[in-house]
């Protein structure tokens, strides 16, 4: 059945670039500066708690997005019990709609979609601060059947007016997206975490990303990309969160 899945997708031509793509850095992916070991032993050693980082901006603020999260966790778990297959945890998502309620940004980008715990959680933000509009960049599950309709599956229906949602891979998506928008305020980059991947999304966007772009990325422990990306372009500020034992970065000020 899986074989079938994966031939079924495989012959889109535009599925099947980015699958041997994946394939090849899966196998092949520069690992960065450091090994995967030295990489582990600095972000261990930088790291803070978000909750510390939340509770000295604004408390008040991160015990709301807790509750908020709670029933978004709640909600999707009642959601994904009726499907068959293992679409994945979340991201750090209670970050995110503290990060979107704080900021009241105009335009989010996220890449990485899946079930949709990190959109649902940007366009609960965007549903309570009367503004913004989230741009998500994805790519089908290639093992399951018809991928595409559990894409964000958990995403209420009234909170889609404000979201746009594309699933062609972030190497064909980007550019698109790039084109549509002007400044990104918030960026959450969660999809393919090869250092490459990291890489050539950061690229696609350079035109969109200033000093004042939020960055988020997640599973920055998988290679040194983040480490090498901050050595490289000393941002005013950047922090390590952990959480469920991975690490996600932050940077702003780039
Ligand atoms: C960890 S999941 C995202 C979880 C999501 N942010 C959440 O909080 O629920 C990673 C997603 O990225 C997608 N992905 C992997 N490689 C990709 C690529 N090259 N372009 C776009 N999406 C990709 C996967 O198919 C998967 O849906």
């Amino acid at each position: 059945m899986t074989i079938f899945n994966i031939i079924s997708q495989a012959v889109k031509p535009k599925r099947f670039i980015i699958m041997i793509k994946k394939i090849f850095l899966r196998f092949f992916d520069y690992q960065g500066t450091l090994n995967y070991s030295e990489n582990l032993n600095w972000l261990e050693s930088n790291y803070i708690l978000f909750e510390d980082y939340a509770k000295g901006i604004d408390p008040y603020l991160w015990e709301n997005s807790k509750k908020v999260c709670e029933k978004i966790k709640h909600e999707a778990k009642k959601k994904l019990k009726k499907i068959s297959y293992n679409l994945g945890g979340g991201g750090f998502y209670p970050l995110l709609y503290f990060l979107v309620r704080l900021n009241k940004p105009d335009v989010i980008l996220e890449t990485g979609v899946a079930a949709g715990y990190s959109s649902y959680a940007i366009l609960k933000g965007i549903e309570e601060n009367i503004k913004g509009r989230l741009y998500s960049s994805d790519f089908p599950y290639f093992r399951i059947p018809n991928p595409e309709k559990y894409i964000g599956i958990i995403v209420p229906e009234k909170l889609k007016k404000c979201w746009e949602l594309f699933i062609d891979g972030d190497s064909i998506n980007l550019p698109v997206i790039s084109k549509k928008i002007k400044k990104i305020d918030i960026f959450h980059y969660d999809s393919d975490k090869s250092y490459n991947g990291r890489k050539n999304a950061l690229n696609l966007l350079k035109n969109n990303i200033d000093s004042s772009t939020i960055l988020i990325m997640d599973d920055i422990q998988d290679n040194s990309f983040f480490y090498d990306y901050i050595i490289k372009s000393s941002p005013k500020k950047w922090y390590i969160f952990k959480f469920e034992g991975k690490y996600i970065g932050y940077i702003e000020g780039l």
